[in-house]
């Protein structure tokens, strides 16, 4: 008895009581009625008779004991006035969170979506395997076109190919919405084109297209004036150069300006100062009327760029296929760019 006495009070003493849970523990493991100190009481119950007072002393100064310390904690725990989370100290420096960054050509395709959706335009999308009628034949691409061949597209049956370009998203806009329409349709696509340092078998591209009456290919230069001057800068030099594309017409490439000050800019330009940034002209009479659009009331323009070309000119990135290595000493460079 003596021992078990002697071996509680140890415990009791040891028991380390830092909070209001902690002190709930104690009360449960020792003071409770299934708790020890009753154990020992029932215990004592059968104690021989001479042993008794000699005992009883002990137990009831153990009693005494623990019940001080009990109260006195409870005491101090409560005129603290603070709950376990009041004790908590905020002031502390935290654990610092890893935080991802988004990738470069998420970058800039929101910053392309944001300027344009200032100007109005909505952001539609479409799916990524296309049948042949959205992504060639509404788009006035003659059956024998060569974009069709082998050679660019990627084809996933005799009827389906992987989108070539998002004019797809813009034929589907077309057919299920009246004029005026004001889109932009960013987007992944797809072409058979060897892997090289300025080219992929995919990439990313922003068509945007605009139909109401009378559109002129004014609009369509003040807009693309607008869009170059709040991407790449106030000042910056642009330049028209007739082209061609199916499903424009009068078509047209937009240049910009990089200058031949550097032996990179002399490269990238081919020693003209001047670098192409994306197609656009006027939607052909053809392709509204594919699409359901009355040539005689509307007209519209069109215009798509790569995201990965302007996001290597804006960030100086050399080298296309940088951009699908997930290397992440090149992605931490654009931590914090939203
Ligand atoms: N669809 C063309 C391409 O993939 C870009 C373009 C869009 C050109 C609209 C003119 C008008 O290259």
């Amino acid at each position: 008895m003596r021992e078990r006495i002697e071996k509680l009070k140890q415990e009791a003493k040891k028991f380390e009581i830092a909070n209001k849970l902690h002190l709930e523990k104690f009360r449960l493991e020792f003071l409770s009625k299934k708790g020890k100190l009753n154990d020992l009481f029932e215990d004592f119950k059968k104690v021989g008779s001479d042993e008794k007072r000699a005992f009883g002393q002990m137990l009831n100064e153990l009693k005494n004991e623990l019940e001080e310390k009990f109260s006195a904690l409870t005491e101090k725990m409560s005129s603290s006035g603070k709950t376990e989370i009041e004790q908590i100290d905020f002031t502390l420096p935290g654990e610092a969170v890893a935080l991802g960054s988004r990738h470069p050509l998420s970058i800039v395709q929101n910053q392309i979506i944001e300027i344009f959706k200032r100007m109005g335009f909505i952001i539609s999308e479409g799916p990524e395997i296309e049948d042949d009628w959205h992504n060639f034949s509404a788009l006035n691409f003659g059956e024998n076109h060569p974009a069709r061949d082998m050679q660019d597209t990627f084809f996933v049956d005799k009827d389906f190919t992987l989108r070539t370009h998002t004019s797809s998203v813009q034929v589907r806009v077309m057919q299920n919405q009246k004029p005026p329409i004001r889109t932009i349709s960013p987007g992944r696509v797809y072409r058979n084109e060897t892997v090289s340092a300025r080219a992929n078998c995919f990439f990313h591209q922003v068509e945007g297209l605009y139909i109401n009456q009378d559109v002129s290919f004014a609009d369509l230069k003040l807009t693309l004036f607008q869009f170059v001057e709040e991407f790449f800068g106030k000042g910056t030099n642009v330049r028209f150069r007739p082209s061609y594309f199916p499903f424009t017409e009068p078509s047209a490439e937009m240049d910009i300006y990089l200058g031949t000050s550097s032996e990179e800019d002399i490269r990238l330009t081919k020693g003209t100062g001047w670098l192409e940034i994306l197609g656009c002209g006027m939607v052909d009479e053809n392709v509204l009327k594919n699409c359901g659009i009355n040539p005689d009331e509307f007209t519209g323009y069109a215009f798509g760029m790569g995201i990965e070309r302007i996001t290597m000119l804006k960030y100086g990135i050399k080298d296309l296929r940088l951009f699908f290595e997930n290397d992440k000493r090149l992605l931490e460079q654009f931590a914090g760019i939203a």
